[in-house]
């Protein structure tokens, strides 16, 4: 099993996406006894909150599920659990690779990862629903890209 995992600041809006996203993406394609993810923040803010209301909506109308997912925190032990953990921005990348021990599984930003250039996931937290949906764009864009990728 390939083990990823989305990570960006509360664990609320984008990797909580991403999440979702992928694993409806796995699911659909069969692979899900191949691919597993789930979603952390770096922070703990919202630690136990289910994501955002405006994600959730905006990830139901395009066929994502993201109500049962809740906010976790990154760990140390994230890193030697999962053999990929992508950071949804810059921000979040710094700080991965400050709190990653040696030998962990490797972290990278998520859209380079996809081949789509090095650019953040934008946080919509404090805008409306036309970020939310330029955060799906990009979230749809990357894990399929990503799915490509690592069962091609
Ligand atoms: P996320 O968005 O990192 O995409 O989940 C945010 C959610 C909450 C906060 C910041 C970003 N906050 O400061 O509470």
């Amino acid at each position: 099993m390939f083990k990823l995992l989305f990570v960006c600041t509360g664990n609320i809006c984008r990797s909580p996406t991403a999440h979702g996203v992928f694993r409806h993406l796995v699911a659909r394609a069969g692979l899900a006894d191949r691919l597993s993810c789930e979603s952390r923040g770096t922070h703990g803010y919202h630690v136990g909150e289910p994501p955002d209301a405006r994600a959730i909506s905006a990830a139901a109308a395009r066929g994502h599920e993201l109500s049962d997912l809740r906010a976790r925190r990154l760990s140390p032990a994230d890193f030697t659990q999962f053999d990929l953990l992508l950071a949804m921005d810059h921000g979040h990348l710094g700080h991965m690779r400050a709190m990653a021990p040696p030998g962990g599984g490797r972290v990278a930003l998520f859209l380079e990862e996809a081949g789509m250039g090095k650019g953040d996931v934008p946080d919509p937290w404090y805008d409306g629903p036309a970020e939310f949906e330029a955060v799906l764009d990009l979230c749809e864009a990357g894990c399929q890209a990503l799915l490509k990728k690592l069962a091609p």
